[in-house]
């Protein structure tokens, strides 16, 4: 039978990170409080860095009609499109912070934001690494959006 694996690392601390990937993460977790998620009360911030080295910052915005809620990563996505048009994201720090529980464990993207992430490694050919912390305990590592959609639906197959 066909077999899928993926391969991801996994740090105890953001302290064994590179000095390029901790920054990123810290600069996803300064940004948490900017979180306007009063209906879940589950803040997520994300930090971008792009190919010329701009870090650029997003949160998730809620909304009182939940289904317009809007993730933080499309958030991080559309702030770099607007301040560094036509250029890739080549990482992105992903953080969380519940306010019903210390969340020790990364949390994953969500579906949809999987999906709009590797549609921005496809636009622009680059893998996009993804850097994933709760509010504590271990950073795991994808080198690319892609690794975490497989299966994905592509512009390939329109
Ligand atoms: N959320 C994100 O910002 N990113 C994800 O990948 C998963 C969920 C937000 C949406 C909503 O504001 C809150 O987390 C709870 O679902």
């Amino acid at each position: 039978m066909p077999r899928h694996t993926i391969s991801y690392e996994s740090y105890a601390s953001p302290e064994e990170l590179t000095t390029e990937d901790r920054g990123l993460l810290q600069a996803a977790k300064a940004v948490l409080p900017n979180s306007y998620s009063p209906y879940s009360k589950f803040k997520v911030a994300a930090a971008a860095r792009l190919e010329d080295g701009t870090i650029v910052t997003g949160w998730n915005i809620e909304n009182a009609a939940y289904p317009m809620c809007i993730c933080a990563e499309p958030v991080t996505l559309a702030a770099a499109a607007s301040q560094r048009p036509g250029m890739a994201v080549v990482a992105m720090a992903i953080t969380v912070k519940s306010a019903n529980q210390v969340l020790d464990q990364p949390a994953s993207p969500c579906g949809s934001c999987r999906q709009q992430l590797t549609e921005h490694e496809s636009r622009f050919g680059k893998k996009m690494k993804l850097i994933l912390q709760g509010e504590e305990g271990p950073v795991f590592i994808f080198g690319s959006a892609g690794d975490i959609l497989p299966f994905g639906f592509s512009a390939k197959q329109l």
